[in-house]
């Protein structure tokens, strides 16, 4: 009986150490003290159009400062700056930007202490036929698209609350004209972080304070063909001496995103190193009930990286970037060949998509991961340990009783 207890206490033991490293290998402590505020400095008369905001979210660190900018001024755009100062600030020459016009009408000043920036243009909606049951656009002939939806085209609804301060996050709805939106809408839910952690809605990605999350939606959207399927185009914008590059890496548990193994990373990097400096990142999944449960998961993929030579039609990027940008796009579309459920069977679809600077967050094995694998390595070594000594305690314990009646 004894023979259990100690195994037990053991792999306790085992737990309890496992668990420490556990939080130890997960813990990122970095912290950034974040504010958020709306159209910083604008005045009557200037106004943006109806429904048009620039959000942004300072995130202030000890001796730097990481600005994010989300506006949907035009297609809807995430800017990221970061400075290596805390004292820097974001200036906007308002009439100018309002215009659209030229460039230089947004600095983050002083403009010494930037050391990165670069930009997420969601710019359009596809929407395509997908008669041959493929959900690969790529494979699909050009007939069966429809004309795309163009994201600077679309009407935006009225931000009626004041920002939360306390959750950073704000959600922006839009549609287009056209009739198939009367009931529809695409929302971007953005998210800023004060420190690392995981959203609890699938797919639940790693974040840390180095990085801001960008949900999108479509929902209730009247589909144009009876097989249709939907895929969004993105675009990035960077400083030219980057070059990027994506990624597929396998991700080691679906603990947090069940049935996903997969993470997916456009990094960018100087061209004379390989180490990234920033990213955006995904998990090839979307889900398409706003609740999802297991089988509301539907694969998605990308196509391949584009050089794209006209600047997108963002405010905030012709406001900000001023001499030749490196610019380039994928296409993400949603679902997977011989998928039978098309978009107007729940006529919703949501992606999730992580922007930040630095190394892309990437998942380590989670405490229950190691606990499990302390338990199931930890018993029967335990076991062996114990047995061992146990053998040889009677070992020593028969010789003892053989040897010592010849004295
Ligand atoms: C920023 O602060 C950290 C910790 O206080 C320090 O290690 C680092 O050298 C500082 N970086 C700069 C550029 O001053
Ligand atoms: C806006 O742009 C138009 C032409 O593109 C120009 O005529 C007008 O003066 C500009 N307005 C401002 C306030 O810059
Ligand atoms: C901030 O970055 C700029 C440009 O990279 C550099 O010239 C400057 O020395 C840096 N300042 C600090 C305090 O690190
Ligand atoms: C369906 O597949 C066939 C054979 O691969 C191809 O020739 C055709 O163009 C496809 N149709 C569409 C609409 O993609
Ligand atoms: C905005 O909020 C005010 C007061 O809360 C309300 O009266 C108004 O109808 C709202 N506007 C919209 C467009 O929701
Ligand atoms: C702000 O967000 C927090 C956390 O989500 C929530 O508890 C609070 O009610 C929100 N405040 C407002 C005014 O919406
Ligand atoms: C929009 O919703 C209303 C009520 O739910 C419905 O009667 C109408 O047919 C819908 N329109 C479209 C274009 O789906
Ligand atoms: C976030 O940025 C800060 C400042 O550049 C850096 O010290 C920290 O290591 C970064 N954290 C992560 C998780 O990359
Ligand atoms: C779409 O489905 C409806 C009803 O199932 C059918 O009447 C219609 O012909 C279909 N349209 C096409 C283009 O296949
Ligand atoms: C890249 O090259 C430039 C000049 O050639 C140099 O100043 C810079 O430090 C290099 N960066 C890295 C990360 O090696
Ligand atoms: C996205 O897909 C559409 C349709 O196949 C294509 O015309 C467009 O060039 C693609 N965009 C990018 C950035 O690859």
């Amino acid at each position: 009986m004894w023979i259990f207890r100690v195994s037990l206490i053991c792999s306790l033991l085992f737990v309890v150490f496992g668990s420490a490293f556990g939080f130890l290998w997960n813990g990122d402590t970095f912290r950034r003290k974040v504010s958020l505020e709306l159209n910083p400095g604008l005045k009557p008369p200037s106004s943006l159009p109806p429904g048009a905001v620039l959000v942004h979210a300072r995130g202030l660190g000890l001796n730097d400062t990481l600005h994010f900018l989300l506006c949907n001024h035009g297609a809807p755009a995430l800017l990221l700056v970061h400075t290596n100062s805390t004292e820097s600030a974001v200036r906007l020459d308002w009439p100018v930007f309002i215009n659209r016009s030229s460039s230089g009408s947004l600095r983050v000043e002083p403009e010494s202490s930037v050391t990165y920036s670069s930009a997420l243009v969601f710019t359009r909606l596809w929407e395509y036929d997908d008669v041959n049951n493929t959900a690969d656009p790529q494979k699909t002939a050009e007939s069966s698209f429809y004309p795309p939806y163009e994201l600077q085209n679309f009407i935006w609804s009225d931000l009626n609350s004041t920002v939360n301060q306390s959750d950073h996050v704000i959600t922006l709805c839009g549609r287009e004209k056209s009739e198939s939106f009367l009931n529809g809408s695409l929302c971007l839910k953005f998210s800023v972080f004060e420190s690392a952690g995981r959203e609890q809605a699938w797919p639940s990605l790693l974040h840390n304070a180095n990085s801001s999350q960008l949900r999108v939606w479509l929902e209730g959207v009247t589909p144009r063909g009876n097989d249709s399927r939907f895929a969004l185009e993105f675009q990035s914008v960077g400083d030219s001496g980057f070059q990027g590059r994506v990624d597929v890496r396998s991700s080691i548990d679906d603990e947090y995103t069940p049935s996903i193994f997969k993470v997916s990373q456009w990094v960018s990097f100087p061209l004379n190193s390989s180490g990234a400096w920033g990213f955006s990142q995904w998990k090839p999944v979307a889900y398409r009930k706003p609740e999802p449960v297991f089988e509301d998961a539907t694969p998605c993929r990308h196509s391949p990286l584009v050089s794209v030579s006209r600047v997108p039609p963002s405010a905030l990027v012709r406001a900000y970037f001023r001499d030749d940008p490196q610019i380039h796009g994928l296409n993400i579309s949603f679902g997977i060949d011989k998928d039978p459920v098309f978009y107007s069977d729940t006529r919703y679809v949501s992606w999730t998509v992580l922007m930040g600077m630095g190394e892309p967050p990437a998942d380590a094995f989670s405490t229950l991961i190691i606990i499990i694998i302390a338990v199931g390595l930890g018993t029967p070594l335990a076991i062996i340990i114990v047995g061992g000594v146990f053998v040889w305690v009677r070992k020593r314990m028969t010789h003892g009783s053989i040897y010592e009646p010849i004295n």
